[in-house]
């Protein structure tokens, strides 16, 4: 086997980022009404482990779906793609279910792949997953997802079309709005004929919704209550974690499953590195994070109201999921 290279672009100037966790917790402990605490903070080691977890769970069942649609249908997917294209995953986590996609690609083309994560961690763990492939390059971008997009345009050659990959709808952690602004910015950066594959968790039962936020096992609810850890950890608060618990409900109107961490008693926690007390009511909670879920029509519509042109769509069978594959327009 050929060696690989693979190398990581990191901050010319990086942020202290306990300066900005910190900053970040403030800003959300702090909010008049609904506290919150940012969700891409669970994504450290302890919590990518936890997620691991979450992903085999029979309860969780979107990720399987996201896997199995990917496996399935990969030489499809990479069929209907204008070539010769660079690959650009936004949130790469692991990189195992990008695999089905890279080979496939690889059987027709050399491929650069570029991941672009915040997380370090999970950068060089996607670097260990996919370094086996033959005829892969990977360059990994520890940035915010549009700045990392941004370069990896800039990066590209005249011939090349960009093929970006937004999968496990992390797209449904933004409500409807900020959603298709997203995807709105997103193809900004890119040039008609490149293509978007936009995985999307589709509208399902409410119980199925929320026993798979809030497992019996409790291993959603350890990821969730793992923020605090973090928090204390990090930032030397001392959040007790047995006096907060795991909430997770269905919004009807937003059609999202939200996920809080809530106060079982009147407290006050101290947060030095943040230079913050805060109080909690009895029953108060802090937002973590929102799940939205779409219809596989809505989605299409979704599409073209941010300039794309859905060309297919893959519907898994046994958990509501789609693969939606958006060409630039
Ligand atoms: N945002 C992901 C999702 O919509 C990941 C996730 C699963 C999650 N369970 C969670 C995030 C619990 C926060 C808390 O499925």
């Amino acid at each position: 086997m050929r060696p690989k290279r693979h190398f990581m672009m990191t901050h010319a100037i990086t942020a202290d980022p306990i300066l900005e966790f910190a900053a970040d917790v403030r800003a959300g402990l702090t909010k008049p009404d609904q506290k919150e605490l940012p969700s891409k903070y669970l994504y450290d080691s302890v919590g990518s482990g936890l997620f691991e977890v979450i992903s085999v769970l029979p309860e969780y069942g979107l990720t399987r779906a996201d896997e199995r649609i990917l496996r399935t249908h990969a030489s499809e997917i990479v069929d209907r793609v204008p070539r010769p294209v660079v690959v650009a995953e936004l949130g790469s986590g692991s990189g195992k279910k990008t695999r089905w996609i890279l080979e496939a690609l690889c059987r027709l083309q050399h491929t650069s792949y570029c991941p672009i994560e915040i997380s370090r961690a999970a950068l060089a763990m996607c670097a260990r997953e996919l370094g086996d492939i033959e005829s892969v390059s990977i360059v990994g971008f520890e940035r915010e997802y549009l700045d990392g997009l941004l370069e990896v345009a800039a990066r590209r050659q005249k011939h090349q079309h960009l093929m970006v990959l937004f999968l496990g709808s992390t797209i449904g952690n933004f409500d409807r709005t900020a959603g298709e602004r997203f995807l709105k910015e997103v193809r900004r950066i890119l040039e008609p004929g490149d293509s978007l594959l936009l995985g999307t968790d589709l509208l399902k039962p409410i119980h199925q919704l929320i026993r798979a936020y809030d497992d019996p096992l409790g291993v959603t609810s350890a990821f969730n209550l793992h923020l605090l850890a973090r928090v204390n950890r990090e930032l030397d608060a001392d959040f007790y974690l047995s006096r907060f618990e795991h909430v997770g409900f269905y919004h009807k109107a937003a059609r999202s499953v939200e996920l809080h961490i809530r106060s079982r008693d009147s407290q006050a926690v101290s947060i030095p590195a943040a230079d913050l007390t805060v109080s909690f009511d009895a029953g108060e909670t802090n937002w973590t994070e929102s799940c939205h879920k779409y219809a596989s029509e809505e989605v299409r519509h979704l599409a073209k109201q941010a300039g794309f042109y859905c060309n297919a769509q893959w519907i898994d069978r046994e958990w509501p999921f789609a693969e939606n594959l958006l060409i630039a327009e």
